[in-house]
């Protein structure tokens, strides 16, 4: 069984706390999404995340103990994502976090948000070391090899967007709902992917940097298009744009990852974050591992998005590696995980993309 942790996770827009075993046991996992507070900007304002974020933090958290059958006294540690993120979301999860390790007298972990999300399949699928991981989401885009708990080297990332965040984008200037992931995934079905010839930023370029701000750009210079020479867009218009789009992203990330497991050679590709919803892609990625000859890990998708169940893990990992937080730990807004890698571009909507 060994040891009991409480994760708690508000670094973007959803507040989220859960209690996890080493054995690999998710007692808990309570995530409260804040989408609807957020919708009508068209994105994550961070000062009403941060206030949301104070206010449900200790509901949720007491939600997690409940559900786990667990009080306070019952734990061995208190994880909480110190970065990156939004600072005012991460400064809540950090203050909460201290408050019960004070209180409690329990260890306190600062974690990474990364770092959750890179070892989740250490989580679902108990993967050993080491691995490739492709990190797709609204606000990170990055592959990481990974050696130990806090063992990441940064082998490229995307330059500008991260690629949800060019699905969110491309929804909206075709008139389609928010998440745009799905939504463009739906449409894609009835769509030509050959109908529109993209372009497929960097495959030119060594290495397994990316980058998706010119190809929304390209989807809509094509609507532009299309609506002057026709005065509209119709349904297949729209479903076409959509599949073409939804193949270049899977053609692109499939070839860097390609390039990434040559770099770095692993017995198992991992993906996570919430574009590794996306059907295309998994097929796209399942068949490079299959030439590399590693296995390929896409987790549960409720452990692919924002959740706390990844803190408490990885808390654990840092935790018996050695790792041990005081009262003077501190919220990061950026936080690289490969201290060595250059630094990324922008801080985007969706959060720091470190
Ligand atoms: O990991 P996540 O829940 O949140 C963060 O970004 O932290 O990822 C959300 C992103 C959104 O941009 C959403 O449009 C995208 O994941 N997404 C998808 C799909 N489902 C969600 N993108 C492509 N295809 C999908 N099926
Ligand atoms: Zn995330």
């Amino acid at each position: 069984m060994g040891l009991t942790f409480l994760g708690i996770e508000s670094s973007c827009d959803d507040t989220a706390a859960a209690v996890v075993r080493e054995d690999r046991t998710i007692l808990a996992s309570v995530v409260a999404g804040q989408t609807s507070l957020h919708a009508d900007f068209g994105g994550v304002v961070p000062e009403i995340a941060a206030r949301a974020h104070a206010e449900k933090l200790d509901i949720c958290v007491e939600e997690a103990l409940r559900k786990a059958g667990l009080r306070l006294s019952d734990l061995d540690g208190i994880a909480v994502t110190a970065g990156p993120g939004l600072i005012g979301g991460v400064l809540s999860g950090v203050m909460l976090a201290k408050g019960l390790a004070a209180g409690s007298g329990l260890p306190l972990i600062g974690v990474n948000h990364l770092a959750g999300h890179a070892l989740t399949p250490r989580l679902t699928d108990g993967i050993g070391y080491p691995y490739l991981m492709l990190l797709v989401s609204g606000g990170h885009c990055q592959f990481l090899s990974v050696a130990g708990p806090e063992q990441f080297t940064r082998l490229g990332g995307t330059i500008d967007d991260a690629p949800g965040e060019a699905f969110d984008k491309v929804a909206k200037l075709l008139g389609l709902p928010q998440p745009g992931g799905p939504a463009v995934e739906a449409a894609a079905r009835a769509g030509d992917p050959r109908r529109f010839a993209l372009p497929r930023p960097l495959l030119d370029r060594p290495g397994c940097d990316l980058s998706f701000s010119g190809l929304k750009t390209a989807v809509l210079r094509q609507r532009d298009a299309l609506a002057a020479a026709q005065g509209g867009l119709h349904e297949q218009d729209r479903a076409d744009l959509c599949a073409s789009f939804e193949a270049v992203v899977a053609d692109v990330l499939a070839e860097k990852t390609r390039r990434a497991l040559a770099l770095a050679p692993a017995p198992a590709l991992a993906v996570a974050g919430g574009v590794a919803a996306n059907q295309s892609l998994r097929t796209a990625l399942q068949t490079v591992a299959a030439e590399a000859g590693a296995t390929f890990l896409a987790p549960p998708l409720q452990l692919c998005t924002d959740n706390a169940a990844m803190i408490a893990w990885a808390g654990i990992e840092s935790y018996l590696a050695g790792r041990r937080d005081g009262m003077d730990l501190a919220a990061r807004p950026r936080w690289p995980l490969d201290q060595r890698a250059a630094p990324m571009l922008g801080a985007g909507k969706r959060g720091a993309k470190a």
